[in-house]
């Protein structure tokens, strides 16, 4: 009898605990199913660090601001430095898909890298959100692709326009010799000639570690009016030093471009050789609206510096997300993300922006800006706005 007793009280224990057990597991897999992973790709590292950098902070802001939770599922980010190596964003794409089993891939900090993602996107039928990479042709690349940073023909064919209709008569161009170089001056070569305008120098520059100086004496002989530059973030500054240390800022050359050349990241040390460059491009720190004034503030309370165009592509990038999941209620399958994110439509610290329903690329404002220096410090001061640009690389097609 005591030994039947025993007996039973044991198996009710076993089966009390079992069914705890159970109940553990059950609890444990419904918070996993709670989490959606966001396996962001940057480069933290080498040449374009200061555009990891930027989104990387910009994604914390935002969730520090808006929490780590949308839709009753919590935010999980997993950080990759691909230090801009495509053959490294391919190899985690894959790793975070397939292992990790993320919801969403994002950031990208240069064509090559968003374009090596593109076909895994495709195949995993996971949306591959494109924070900082510019070329035209990337979001042709899977359907799965949506852009929140620009496309450089957004912003060269307008400051060719300009440059046509301001007194310029003779260009040089000065471009980093890859895929955006490429959209870059296409478009401006076509604006600008189409308005009466003469190129009368052109010289591309590797896109790693480039040494300007060899380039900027044949850019003096050449005496043309303006200097049409694009660079991609980061290396701005290093271009701005050697056009100095060249006398380029005294033989009355005016330096134009889409706006990357004078990151707002940047443009502080540049020193007073940037004043008077006119570029165009889609945000300005010195943005006018309040929306901008706090991001601006709120960046510089947490991070210590100012934040520039790549970390308003990581604000927005990520927001999409949230707004997208929001829509959904919940639902992050890559079909109901990527049409909840279409034709989505928000005000951006850059100004208000959406994403174009068929491209899936950001439709925004684009401002010519000229640097002075406001209160001690250089900012790309707006003083004219065209607005809801869409991508003129792609319309034309
Ligand atoms: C790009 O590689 O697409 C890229 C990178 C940095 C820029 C612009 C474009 O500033």
């Amino acid at each position: 009898m005591r030994i039947g007793k025993k007996r039973i009280g044991e198996s009710m224990l076993l089966r009390a605990a079992a069914v705890a057990l159970l109940g553990a597991a059950s609890t444990l897999a419904a918070q996993a199913q709670e989490t959606v992973k966001v396996g962001l790709i940057l480069p933290m590292t080498g040449g374009q660090a200061s555009t990891g950098k930027q989104i990387d902070n910009a994604i914390k802001l935002y969730m520090k601001q808006h929490g780590d939770s949308v839709a009753g599922k919590k935010i999980e980010i997993i950080l990759k430095d691909d230090a801009a190596v495509p053959d490294n964003t391919k190899r985690f794409a894959q790793e975070l898909i397939v292992n990790d089993k993320v919801a969403v891939i994002a950031g990208f900090g240069i064509t090559p890298a968003a374009l090596a993602a593109a076909p895994l996107a495709t195949q995993a039928k996971v949306p591959e959100i494109v924070m900082a990479a510019g070329t035209s042709i990337i979001t042709e690349k899977s359907p799965y692709i949506v852009r929140t940073s620009f496309t450089l023909p957004q912003s060269s064919s307008i400051i060719g326009d300009w440059a046509a209709k301001n007194g310029i008569k003779k260009v040089a161009t000065l471009t980093s010799d890859y895929a955006p170089g490429n959209d870059a001056l296409a478009s401006f070569k076509e604006h600008f000639t189409a308005g009466g305008g003469q190129i009368v120098e052109e010289i591309k520059v590797p896109l790693a570690n480039p040494d300007f100086a060899p380039f900027l004496q044949r850019m003096k002989d050449a005496k043309p009016d303006a200097m049409f530059v694009f660079v991609p973030a980061g290396q701005g500054g290093n271009f701005m030093k050697q056009f100095a240390e060249r006398g380029l800022d005294k033989s009355g050359i005016k330096v134009i471009g889409p706006g990357d050349v004078m990151d707002d990241d940047l443009l502080n040390g540049m020193g007073d050789t940037a004043i008077g460059a006119v570029t165009a491009h889609i945000y300005s720190a010195a943005h006018p609206s309040q929306m901008n004034k706090d991001f601006v503030a709120a960046y510089k309370k947490e991070f210590g510096s100012r934040p520039g165009f790549m970390a308003v592509g990581g604000y927005d990038g990520i927001h999409l997300l949230y707004e997208a999941i929001k829509k959904t209620g919940g639902k992050v399958d890559g079909d109901s993300l990527i049409a909840a994110m279409k034709g989505m439509a928000w005000e951006s610290p850059r100004g208000p922006i959406s994403i174009d329903p068929e491209t899936r690329d950001i439709v925004q404002n684009v401002y010519i800006r000229k640097v002075e220096k406001v209160d001690g410090e250089l900012y790309n001061m707006e003083f004219e706005t065209f607005k809801d640009v869409k991508d003129p690389g792609k319309t034309k097609k």
